[in-house]
């Protein structure tokens, strides 16, 4: 990309949700233009940035006519199915989504000669950690179908760039949170399963206490310890991998978290400072497929793409996500 090029134009597949709608809106402030293509099976129309095309990843031809009608230039995708307890009693929706609806998009893309992706991958790819904190080339052992789905989707990408000259970078996320209630954008899973939003809801006194699972792992205060990125942050990964991308690199895989573990108990602590108020909890046995700890090195994506997390405190994460909760818009 010059700087006399045009603003590109992408098109943000599962735009609809939580993260792809707060990258949707970090395009727009640099002056990008997006349309958004999601089934709205877990995302809501509310967040939706651009134009909303309402369509499935696993419906090719649609993609495809999508992609020549809007000429576009690259592709971020967002859409998946991402419960990691569901994917393991029905192991054939997350393949067949996941894997074989990013199969879809990808032949749509390069049969409508766009070749830039910026894909959402996961922690979940590497399994339980051998070593910590996990850098990018960590053993990929991934222990439900969910982190299965998405580390054969890596597998597929990295073939597919061998072969048809894609450009692709993949985001392993670590723990997205935070929301931007600027823009009247947060979190609204259903159910939702990820630890913040729950906190804040059981101290709103929206939801029961919270179910907090284990809190005699071998950690510093007995319970799980986890990487929680900023959306914001999230966001400024993809506009930079996607500027990489349209200048011409091949792309790479880059883990995106702040690398510094919070536990489950002091992120209770941090709502209760937020909030002023306590959250009501419950201890409940360890779950299975829970690691004690999973933090990220992200000195690659700082190395090669400039990156820096803006959002390290966790008290900074938890007040946004707070100002969401406590009045969402969807
Ligand atoms: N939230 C996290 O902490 C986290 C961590 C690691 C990776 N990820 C990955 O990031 C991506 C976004 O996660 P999120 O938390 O924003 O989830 P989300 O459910 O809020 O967003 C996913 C979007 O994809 C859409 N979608 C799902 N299936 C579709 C289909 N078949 N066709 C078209 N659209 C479809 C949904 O309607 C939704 O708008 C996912 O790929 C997820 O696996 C998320």
């Amino acid at each position: 990309m010059s700087p006399q090029s045009p603003a590109p134009k992408v098109l943000i597949v599962g735009g609809a949700g939580y993260i792809g709608s707060a990258c949707a809106v970090s395009l727009l402030e640099a002056g990008w233009t997006v349309a958004t293509y999601d089934d709205l099976s877990t995302g809501h129309r509310q967040a939706a940035q651009g134009d909303l095309i309402q369509g499935d990843i696993r419906d090719r031809g649609r993609l495809e006519g999508v992609l020549r009608a809007g000429r576009f230039d690259a592709v971020m995708h967002f859409a998946a199915k991402s419960l990691v307890g569901e994917s393991t009693r029905h192991p054939l929706r997350y393949y067949d989504v996941n894997t074989g609806g990013t199969a879809a998009l990808v032949d749509a893309m390069l049969s409508a000669g766009i070749k830039s992706l910026v894909f959402s991958s996961t922690c979940a790819i590497y399994g339980d950690p051998v070593r910590l904190p996990l850098d990018e080339d960590h053993p990929r052992a991934p222990v439900s179908p969910y982190g299965d789905s998405k580390e054969m989707v890596e597998r597929m990408l990295a073939a597919t760039r061998a072969r048809e000259g894609l450009r692709v970078t993949t985001l392993r996320y670590f723990n997205a949170a935070g929301a931007l209630p600027e823009h009247g954008l947060g979190e609204s899973h259903h159910p939702e399963t990820h630890l913040i939003p729950l906190a804040l809801q059981a101290a709103l006194g929206q939801r029961p206490p919270l179910a907090l699972f284990g809190e005699d792992y071998d950690t510093r205060d007995g319970t799980c310890v986890r990487d929680y990125i900023h959306v914001r942050d999230l966001a400024s990964a993809h506009l930079l991998a996607m500027r990489r991308l349209l200048e011409g690199d091949p792309g790479d895989a880059y883990n995106v978290g702040t690398g510094m573990g919070t536990t489950v108990r002091e992120v209770l602590q941090a709502v209760e400072r937020v909030l002023g108020v306590p959250v009501p909890y419950e201890v409940a046995p360890r779950r299975e497929g829970d690691p004690p700890a999973l933090y990220a090195q992200a000195d690659k994506i700082r190395g090669a793409l400039g990156w820096e997390a803006h959002h390290v405190d966790i008290d900074d994460i938890v007040r946004t996500a707070a100002q969401w909760a406590r009045a969402p818009r969807y």
